[in-house]
């Protein structure tokens, strides 16, 4: 779920381990810990709380030592105390492990060895691998860990060393992303590419059932019988930049601002405005299988399924095919109606959420075909789908997503408009989209230009204790998306509800202590949305109206108002999100919350 790091090479370990829990901080985390190889002892540092807590301990009994891993933990079994804070030990503590993921059988594998004598000092389910392994271990780590993976059911990264066979360290994933980075008389193993970056760019990324041996001066992969597997070296293109604040408070804040570019990079080479439509090369759908989609599926989760109800609504009206959008949690277990001619659409930043993959696979089980709109290259949802459009938005570090919806919103454009040409949408109404799409980096600059006037709002209304946002037609979904971001950051309770519908229920909570955001730009709606504006009036609630022209419908009505430019109606989520990320962010921020790492939330959920 959250953090692995593991380092073996000629020079000290902590360092990196520490340097790598740092740079992932941000996908949250509620304890940390390192083992380190010190000779013949393995010894472990660990702290509930913040990796400064660790540090601390660190820097008041220090370790040395070249072989190490390290572990960020989001409980998911017992609470997030130093004692369940990984890694975890064997009973003769000569084996240490790290774990992301949850092993479903712990409870059985615990009984088992407490019955032979094993006790356990923790809460976890992790703690079972340790044991086992030491259980199993008959003079090599590699095939001790194989014989323990073999007992255990569920998912995992993992990282384990032993004092038993110290010049290594023996990795295993299994439905938890793990890589493995290559140095010079050094190696590195990670969950996470930023943890390593700074250090190295040739990294392997290992498949599900992969195990793999690490050692300062080469690296094997297995599969789960030890056979030898070859797998391919990659380079990460990215710079240690994307991953630093570089200048601003928080990531959220610079990932807002980048907004102009990382739009600009998802449309980059693959909008032709002077045809009306996109080129994709990578969603690998000839054009028969264009033509014979009968209907789309789209499934992601939170905000990434906020961004599928756009394109739903995008696809249908462009290129009248139908859609439908599912939670990825519940479409895995239902009996969705699926046939070979259904595409379906999965949308993911990290391309790693649980639910997500798994519906992936249960899509393309019943026969669809799949494509996967992700931003983190490399991930398992990219490397599984049969066809993808990467968001190229670069690394989203604020667990609260923001840069990775507005191009998630526009890598659904572009796949609409390509669809849509073939479909029968005339060159003229290709290009008035295209040409809409083009203008939209200049367009969300303008916006961020005029923040100061959404700090300002911010400020009048950071002690509310509710908030509710209403929308309608494409820009219900906005409301949703702004409701989610307060929630995250700020810990406001808000609520997202088509703007009509309010009526039939929601009203009942509107009083002058209630504000009431309207995503109200002059679309196709506008007049019908000014209606429920006034219904808020009526009862008093406090108005903040995203606009964008001077209507004389609002006035007299409106408390607080944002002005964003026009554009054609099926855009317009992508400049209306904007001024609620901020409006998010401030609020959060006036409130001293800790804007990066909001409480409970994990940046990728890689568990069910
Ligand atoms: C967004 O701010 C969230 N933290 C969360 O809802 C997120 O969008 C969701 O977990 C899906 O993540 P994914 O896009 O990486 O699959
Ligand atoms: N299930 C393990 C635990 O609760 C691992 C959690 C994680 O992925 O961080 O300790």
């Amino acid at each position: 779920m959250c953090g692995i790091i593991g380092y073996i090479g000629s020079k000290p370990a902590t360092p990196f381990l520490m340097e790598g829990l740092r740079r992932m901080e941000y996908r949250g985390y509620d304890s940390a810990g390192i083992a380190i190889l010190d000779g013949a002892t393995l010894v472990t540092r660990r702290a509930a709380g913040k990796i400064a807590k660790l540090e601390a301990s660190l820097a008041a009994a220090p370790v040395a030592g070249h072989v190490g891993i390290g572990h960020t933990r989001w409980a998911t079994h017992g609470p997030p105390t130093e004692r369940n804070a990984h890694p975890h030990l064997s009973a003769d503590d000569t084996v240490a492990v790290v774990h992301n993921g949850i092993i479903e059988n712990a409870n059985a594998l615990r009984t088992a060895l407490q019955d032979t004598g094993y006790v356990f000092r923790s809460d976890t389910d992790t703690e079972v691998v340790a044991h086992l392994v030491q259980e199993l271990f008959d003079g090599s780590l590699e095939e001790a860990v194989i014989m323990a993976l073999r007992k255990i059911e569920g998912t995992y990264g993992l990282a384990v060393v032993s004092s038993r066979d110290p010049g290594k360290i023996v990795v295993a994933r299994k439905g938890s992303p793990l890589l493995i980075g290559i140095g010079e008389h050094e190696h590195f193993v990670a969950s996470d590419a930023s943890a390593i970056l700074a250090h190295t760019r040739q990294v392997v990324y290992l498949d599900d059932g992969d195990v793999a041996v690490l050692e300062a001066d080469g690296y094997r992969v297995l599969d789960i019988d030890a056979l030898p597997l070859t797998r391919k070296v990659d380079k990460i293109d990215w710079e240690l930049g994307a991953i630093e604040r570089g200048g601003f408070a928080h990531f959220m804040l610079k990932e807002i601002f980048e907004q102009p570019q990382t739009v600009e990079n998802t449309m980059r080479g693959r909008l032709i405005v002077e045809d009306g439509t996109s080129k994709l090369g990578g969603i690998n759908l000839t054009h028969d299988q264009l033509m014979a989609i009968d209907n789309i599926i789209i499934t992601a989760c939170g905000t990434s399924w906020h961004s599928a109800l756009i394109g739903e609504m995008m696809i249908e009206e462009l290129c009248r095919i139908p859609v439908e959008v599912e939670y990825a949690s519940e479409f895995r277990y239902r009996n969705p109606i699926v046939t070979d001619r259904t595409l379906c659409i999965v949308i993911s930043q990290s391309g790693e959420t649980a639910d997500t993959l798994a519906a992936m696979r249960e899509a393309k089980r019943r026969g669809a075909r799949t494509l996967g709109l992700v931003n983190v290259v490399g991930s398992t949802i990219a490397r599984e789908d049969d066809g993808g459009i990467y968001l190229h938005a670069g690394p989203e570090i604020g667990v609260a997503s923001t840069k990775a919806f507005t191009s998630q919103v526009v890598a659904l454009a572009l796949f609409t408009l390509k669809l849509a040409r073939k479909r029968g949408l005339s060159v003229t109404r290709g290009m008035e989209f295209a040409q809409a799409l083009a203008a939209l980096p200049a367009q969300i600059q303008q916006v961020l230009d005029r923040a100061e006037q959404v700090e300002h709002i911010a400020a009048e209304f950071k002690r509310a204790p509710n908030f509710l946002y209403l929308g309608r037609g494409v820009n219900f979904p906005v409301a949703l998306e702004g409701a989610l971001k307060l929630k995250e950051i700020s810990y406001i309770h808000a609520e997202g509800y088509p703007a009509a519908e309010m009526k039939h229920g929601p009203i009942a909570l509107i009083d002058e202590m209630m504000p009431v955001v309207f995503v109200a730009p002059h679309d196709a709606v506008f007049d019908k949305v000014v209606s429920n504006v006034q219904e808020v009036k009526a009862r008093k609630g406090n108005i903040i109206a995203i606009t964008s022209r001077d209507e004389p419908a609002l006035q007299g009505l409106v408390d607080y108002e944002f002005r964003i430019p026009e554009t054609v109606d099926l855009l317009t989520p992508i400049l209306a999100s904007v001024p609620l990320q901020l409006l998010a962010y401030y609020i959060a921020v006036q409130r001293g919350a800790n804007v990066d790492q909001p409480r409970n939330l994990a940046k990728s959920v890689t568990v069910e």
